[in-house]
């Protein structure tokens, strides 16, 4: 693969692992420091920048960069009710603790593209039904811009 051309030198690779950790809380083990090289060194390709010392250089002068590193080196593979056995969690003892509650707040915090918050809904939907009184409310967030991004931009519920 063309990128790979351009090496990445172990400093260079524990300054991205620092940032990336501060700006996100991320941490990236040693051990991956083959996925931070593929992920990044497209970057700097399409950016035509002379080596990863000038993408670090670029990485502290803004926000922007920093975000697009971010992006670029979270995985975000998702798809409706993936890992069902946290589902049959969610049902048998979360919901049913909350049973006598009117109002349920859900957080799906890492929801990628949002699947995972519609599959929530869905779940707490046939659960709950429509007791009388109840407000269900499913909050998603994620630290990939870009799958916030495409996940605004579809509808799911359709
Ligand atoms: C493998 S996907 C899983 C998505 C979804 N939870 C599911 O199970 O289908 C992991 C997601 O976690 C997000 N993520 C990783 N670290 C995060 C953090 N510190 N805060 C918020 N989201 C994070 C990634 O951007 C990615 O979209």
């Amino acid at each position: 693969m063309k990128s790979l051309n351009i090496p990445l030198s172990g400093d260079d690779f524990k300054f991205i692992q620092q940032l990336m950790y501060d700006s996100s809380g991320v941490y990236i083990e040693d051990g991956r420091f083959d996925f931070v090289h593929l992920r990044l060194a497209e970057i700097v390709r399409l950016r035509q920048l002379k080596d990863f010392k000038e993408y670090c250089k670029i990485l502290t002068e803004s926000r922007e960069h920093v975000q697009e590193m971010v992006d670029a080196l979270t995985t975000n593979l998702t798809h409706f009710f993936r890992e069902s056995h946290h589902f049959k969690f969610l049902k048998e003892v979360i919901f049913s603790e909350l049973k006598e509650n009117n109002k349920v707040r859900i957080w799906s915090s890492a929801c990628s593209t949002g699947e995972e918050a519609y599959s929530i809904a869905m779940e707490a939907l046939s659960y709950f039904s429509l007791q009388a009184g109840k407000s269900i409310q499913v909050l998603a967030s994620d630290i990939d811009s870009k799958s916030l991004q495409k996940s605004r931009a579809r509808n799911l519920s359709n």
